[in-house]
């Protein structure tokens, strides 16, 4: 197969055959894609480098450089086919926050609802409960493949004299895995600093629970053109103490706080932008593979009607959703909005 079939089969809506392309960059044993194409290796060295995205070679540039027009418009096609079908193939997460609202009888026939959806099997789906009713709702959720309880909270240190909170251990005996830590309400309402949030972080990777971790900036810091820098460092305070293993396990929510339960959402672009920027900063830590995958979902007044615009931004991976999450039938066109 020559650069130009290849390119023609990309090119195709479904992405399908282009996820086939990206197999062989993954020399996946099993791959029965094989019959059909060929290894990137047989492919010139710059396709190579720029499907692996090893660009800043010098060799690499001096070599993009001779090559024809149309060769090296092929080789973008092939980055923007790469970024797709990674985001084709990867899984979405959309997660509720339901803050504190609802009775326990409301929690419950909320999380009955869901339960009895049909929920697309690329998309995790995961409802952040009040504490008092995870246990319950727990049960109520079963073992429904693609549906998870998750706290919104823990405290960060793993027990003691602590009257009101709530540990990860004690989240965990229930059989619940995802936990909310570092919301802008709880860092603004209950002066939660990033070293406390990395504690938490810590402690909840301890007992092979995954962290939702919230990020974003308040207005003024936006105004001020220094919204990349602050929420970077609030990711470095927060995460970038883990290893390679470890920051993998973590999901990113990037919320700017001048969008939530305002009815504020941030636009598109500008959501993008962020998203590529905090990607930007978990590439020179960790790398284009833990870059690529790591999950970053955005949250900050994101509704049924504004999901899918959303979604479908290269870098925007799902959604964390406050207000809009506490009815099933606007929750569940949220979640099928990718
Ligand atoms: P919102 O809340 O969707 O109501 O803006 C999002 C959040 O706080 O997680």
């Amino acid at each position: 197969m020559n650069c130009e079939t290849m390119l023609e089969i990309s090119r195709r809506p479904s992405g399908v055959e282009g996820a086939k392309i990206l197999k062989n960059d993954f020399f996946c044993k099993k791959n029965h894609f094989s019959k059909f194409l060929r290894p990137l290796e047989d492919f010139p060295y710059f396709i190579q480098a720029l499907w692996r995205k090893d660009i800043s070679k010098p060799s690499f540039k001096r070599t993009f450089k001779k090559k024809s027009a149309k060769s090296r418009n092929f080789a973008r096609q092939m980055l923007i086919i790469k970024t797709k079908c990674l985001k084709n193939m990867s899984q979405k997460i959309v997660a509720g926050n339901w803050k504190m609202n609802k009775t326990a009888p409301e929690a419950l026939l909320l999380a009955k609802e869901m339960a009895q959806q049909t929920l697309p099997s690329d998309v995790t789906v995961i409802l952040a409960t009040p504490a008092l009713y995870l246990q319950n709702i727990r049960q109520v959720l079963g073992d429904k493949k693609g549906l998870y309880a998750a706290a919104q909270n823990c405290h960060h240190e793993s027990r003691g004299a602590f009257t009101g909170e709530i540990s990860a251990e004690m989240i965990q005996s229930v059989d619940v895995q995802y936990v909310i830590i570092g919301h802008s309400e709880r860092r603004e309402y209950f002066k939660e600093n990033n070293a406390m949030i990395a504690k938490k972080v810590d402690l909840l990777l301890a007992k092979e629970m995954k962290p939702i971790f919230c990020c974003g900036e308040a207005l003024p810091i936006r105004e001020k053109g220094k919204h990349v820098k602050y929420v970077s460092n609030q990711i470095k305070e927060g995460l970038f103490h883990l290893g390679h293993a470890d920051i993998k396990k973590v999901i990113i929510a990037y919320e700017p706080i001048w969008a939530i339960g305002t009815g504020l959402t941030a636009t598109p672009e500008q959501a993008q932008d962020m998203h590529l920027e905090l990607r930007k900063v978990i590439r020179k830590k960790y790398g284009n593979e833990i870059a690529d995958n790591i999950r970053i979902l955005y949250g900050g007044s994101c509704n049924a009607s504004n999901a899918k615009t959303l979604f479908a931004q290269p870098d925007i991976d799902g959604g964390l959703i406050g207000g809009a999450s506490l009815k099933a039938a606007d929750f569940c066109t949220i979640i099928n909005s990718f």
